[in-house]
């Protein structure tokens, strides 16, 4: 039986995309039934509509607590009966309701070598350090910022001509490959 699996996004979408596109080509054996997303008109939500994928768009600002926001992605992860969640640059930390209802069945992409440059501008921090070797990890989540079990990392030279902007064009573009072939793995154990 094939899985289903929802994405989180809150910004372009591109992870989301490559996800969708393994699973279309057959590289994934699983559904992508729902798309979460946190940021109102953000590019994420308009690709899953095109790709036909259910969306639940949910402001944080729109709820009194945490656990209140977070039961309602529960309830539509439940509804769409979800068994694995993909975070997909969703920048938000991830709070009890969720961790507790899908444990150790939440994962993450990270644009950096963790346990190195962690939180937000991962990719800007690493070039300003003038690390030569970064790259991108997947890991479990858990309640801390980046600090999950890794599972798969992949490394990104970087090279001495290299801009901020094509060290990240380098870096999506890994980040591509690298998670549908973890998820295609994990799923198939
Ligand atoms: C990706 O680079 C992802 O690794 C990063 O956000 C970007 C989202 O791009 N996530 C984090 O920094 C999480 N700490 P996308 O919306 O085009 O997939």
């Amino acid at each position: 039986m094939k899985h289903n699996i929802a994405v989180f996004a809150s910004g372009n979408g591109t992870n989301f995309q490559a996800i969708k596109e393994a699973v279309d080509r057959g590289d994934i054996a699983a559904n992508v039934t729902l798309m979460v997303c946190d940021q109102p008109g953000a590019a994420a939500i308009d690709r899953a509509e095109k790709a036909g994928v259910d969306t639940l768009v949910v402001s944080r600002k729109d709820y009194p607590t945490k656990r209140a926001f977070e039961e309602e992605i529960v309830a539509a992860c439940k509804t769409h009966t979800i068994d694995f969640i993909f975070l997909a640059g969703y920048m938000r930390l991830l709070g009890k309701t969720l961790l507790e209802a899908y444990p150790h069945r939440i994962v993450n992409i990270h644009p950096a070598l963790l346990p190195s440059f962690t939180g937000l501008d991962a990719i800007g921090q690493a070039f300003r350090k003038g690390v030569k070797i970064t790259g991108v990890t997947v890991h479990y989540v858990d309640e801390g910022m980046d600090t999950g079990p890794i599972i798969a990392q992949a490394a990104v030279p970087v090279k001495d001509d290299d801009t901020i902007d094509t060290l990240e064009a380098r870096i999506h573009e890994t980040e591509h490959q690298l998670y549908p072939q973890t998820i295609a793995k994990m799923l198939a154990e």
